[in-house]
C-alpha cells in the first residue's frame, strides 16, 4: 500500500522539483542580462492560437512590434523579412537548431544532420537536378491529360502528380494514390505535419528529461505517437528503398537511390542516410508542390485576366506547336512572376518550420534566451505592406514593374526557408512547380464552374488552417485552350513508353 502510494508522490515532487529548477535557471539567466524580453502576449503553454495562427501572429506584430516573444513558451515570432535575415541568415551559428522533437530527433543542429545534409546536397544543388527532368516533363505532362480528361477531379491529380514526380525521381518507379505505399506515405505525412506545428509538444519541450521516462509515465503521451510514427516510418524508408535496389540489380531500370546504394560502401551510416534522403524528399516534396500548384490553379480560376496575359507570353514566345521546357524559361518574364506571385501570397508551409536557438542573445535591445523557438512568420512577411503594394491581393505585375524584376535568386523566395535550414529540395521543387504552371498555361484554360442555368458558381477562395496551406474543394471549369492544345497534350502523352 505504501509503495503504490509512494510512486505517485515522488513523480508528483519530481514534477514539482523540475518546475521549480527550470524557472530558477531561466530566471537566473535573464538576471545576467539587463535587457528585457521581447513584448508579447501571456499565454500559458499548449493554449498557442491554432485558427489562422500566421493572421493572428500578424496581428501581434502590429500590437507589439518586429519582435513578439512569447514568455510561457520561449517562442519568438518574426513577421518582417529582414528580422528574419538579421537572425537566422547572419546568426546562423546561434540560430540554426531545430525544436526538439519525439518524432524527429535527426534534424536537431548536429553532427548527423550536417551528414545528412551533406548527402542530400550532393544530389539537389542546383547543378544536379537537370537529372530530374525526364521525370518532371513526364509526369506533368500525364497531369495535363488528367486535367484535361477528368476536370472535375483536378485537386486530387495535383496531389497525384505531386507524389508521382519525387516517387520517380528518387526511385525510378510510379506510385499511384491508391497505392499502400503511397497511404502509408500520406499517413506519416500527417503525423509529422501534426507534430511540426508550433509548440506542439509543450511538455518535453518544457521539461526535456520527459523525453528519457516510458510512455506510461504522466506527460509521457507523446511517446505513443511517436513510436506508431517510427514504426511506418521504417516501413517508407525500406519498402521503395529494397524495390529500386532490387530494380537496379535485376536490370529492370535505375534510379537515384539505387545508384547511391550501388555506389556506396555500404556501411550502415551510409545506408541510413540515403534511405532515409528517400524519405524526407517524399515527405517534404509532395504536400508543397500540391499546395503550390494548386494555389497557382485557384489564382487562375479568379483571375482570368492574369491567366489570359501568361497564355499570351507563351504563345509568343514558345509558340503553339509545342509544350513548354525549361530553356525556356529566362524568355518568359510573366510566367516567372505569377510562380513568384503564386510562392508570396500562398507559401505552402506559412510559418516555415521553426528554428531553435542554441545561446542566449541579444537583439535590437532584447534578450532572447538560449533554446528559444523561432517561428519565422513567412505569410506575415509576404504581405509586408512596406514592401508590397496591395498585399492581399495576386499581382504578378509587381515583380515586371520591379527594379530588379521576375528573375531573382531562389533564395529571395521565403516560402523555402532561411540561412542554413534553408529548405535542401528547393532547386528540384522550383522547377517542378515552374513547369506545372508554364505546362498549364500553354494549353488549358480555367475558370469558374457553371451551374444548370448556366450562371458561374462562386469560388471563396479559401485555405486549410493546419501545417500546409491548402486551397479548400471548390469548383472550376478547366479546357483545352485549343484543338492543337489537345493534340499537344495527346501527342506528349502517347510518346511515353
Ligand atoms: C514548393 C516546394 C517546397 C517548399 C515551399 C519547401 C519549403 C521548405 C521550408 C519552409 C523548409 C524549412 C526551411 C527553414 O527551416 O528555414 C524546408 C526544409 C526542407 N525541405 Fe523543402 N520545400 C519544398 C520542396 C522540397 C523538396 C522537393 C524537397 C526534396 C526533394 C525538400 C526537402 C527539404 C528538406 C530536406 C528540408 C530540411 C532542411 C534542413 O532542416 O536542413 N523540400 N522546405
Amino acid at each position: 500500500m505504501l509503495r503504490g502510494l509512494a510512486a505517485p508522490a515522488l513523480i508528483s515532487l519530481g514534477v514539482v522539483a523540475a518546475v521549480l529548477a527550470f524557472k530558477l535557471i531561466f530566471s537566473r539567466r535573464h538576471e545576467a542580462s539587463a535587457l528585457p524580453y521581447p513584448p508579447g502576449p501571456n499565454l500559458a503553454p499548449g493554449t498557442m492560437p491554432t485558427f489562422d495562427p500566421w493572421a493572428q501572429y500578424q496581428k501581434w506584430g502590429k500590437e507589439y512590434g518586429e519582435l513578439v516573444y512569447i514568455r510561457e513558451t520561449n517562442t519568438l515570432i518574426l513577421n518582417h523579412s529582414h528580422v528574419a535575415i538579421d537572425l537566422l541568415e547572419r546568426r546562423a551559428r546561434i540560430y540554426s537548431d531545430r525544436p526538439g522533437s519525439p518524432l524527429l530527433d535527426l534534424w536537431r543542429y548536429s553532427p548527423a544532420w550536417r551528414y545528412h545534409r551533406k548527402i542530400f546536397q550532393q544530389s539537389f544543388r542546383q547543378a544536379a537536378v537537370p537529372r530530374f527532368f525526364p521525370a518532371q516533363y513526364s509526369k506533368i505532362h500525364e497531369f495535363l491529360y488528367d486535367l484535361m480528361t477528368a476536370p472535375e477531379n483536378f485537386m486530387q491529380h495535383t496531389m497525384t502528380l505531386s507524389q508521382r514526380v519525387i516517387y520517380t525521381s528518387m526511385y525510378g518507379f510510379d506510385v499511384g494514390p491508391e497505392d499502400p505505399l503511397a497511404r502509408k506515405t500520406a499517413e506519416v505525412m500527417e503525423l509529422i505535419g501534426e507534430s511540426l506545428v508550433v509548440d506542439a509538444f509543450p511538455l518535453p519541450r518544457r521539461f526535456p528529461w520527459l523525453m528519457s521516462m516510458p510512455s506510461w509515465f504522466p506527460g509521457c503521451g507523446f511517446k505513443k505517437k511517436a513510436e506508431e510514427c517510427r514504426s511506418i516510418l521504417e516501413e517508407v524508408d525500406s519498402i521503395p528503398y529494397d524495390m529500386a535496389v532490387n530494380n537496379i540489380k535485376n536490370g529492370l531500370g535505375t534510379s537515384l537511390i539505387a545508384e547511391l546504394a550501388i555506389r556506396s560502401k555500404g556501411t550502415p551510416k551510409e545506408i541510413e542516410a540515403i534511405k532515409s534522403m528517400g524519405t524526407v524528399s517524399l515527405l517534404a516534396a509532395a504536400d508543397t508542390a500540391t499546395s503550390s500548384i494548386g494555389s497557382f490553379l485557384l489564382c487562375m480560376c479568379l483571375d482570368p485576366e492574369v491567366q489570359r496575359k501568361g497564355q499570351e507570353e507563351l504563345d509568343r514566345v514558345v509558340g503553339r506547336d509545342r509544350l513548354p521546357t525549361f530553356e525556356d524559361r529566362p524568355s518568359l518574364p510573366y510566367v516567372e512572376a505569377i510562380y513568384r506571385e503564386t510562392m508570396r501570397l500562398h507559401p505552402p508551409v506559412p510559418l516555415g518550420l521553426s528554428h531553435n536557438s542554441i545561446e542566449d542573445d541579444t537583439y535590437c535591445g532584447y534578450f532572447i534566451p538560449k533554446g528559444c523557438e523561432v517561428v519565422p512568420n513567412v505569410w506575415a512577411m509576404n504581405r509586408d505592406p512596406d514592401l508590397y503594394y496591395e498585399p492581399d491581393k495576386f499581382i504578378p505585375e509587381r515583380y515586371i514593374e520591379s527594379e530588379k524584376g521576375p528573375f531573382r535568386h531562389i533564395n529571395e523566395i521565403h516560402a523555402y526557408g532561411f540561412g542554413r535550414r534553408v529548405c535542401a529540395g528547393r532547386h528540384m521543387g522550383e522547377n517542378t512547380i515552374w513547369l506545372a504552371i508554364a505546362s498549364v498555361l500553354a494549353t488549358l484554360t480555367l475558370g469558374k464552374a457553371k451551374d444548370e442555368n448556366g450562371n458561374e458558381i462562386d469560388i471563396p477562395g479559401e485555405f486549410t488552417n493546419g501545417f500546409y496551406r491548402h486551397p479548400k474543394p471548390y469548383k472550376s471549369s478547366i479546357v483545352p485552350r485549343t484543338p492543337l492544345a489537345r493534340d499537344l497534350i495527346l501527342a506528349a502523352i502517347s510518346t511515353k513508353d
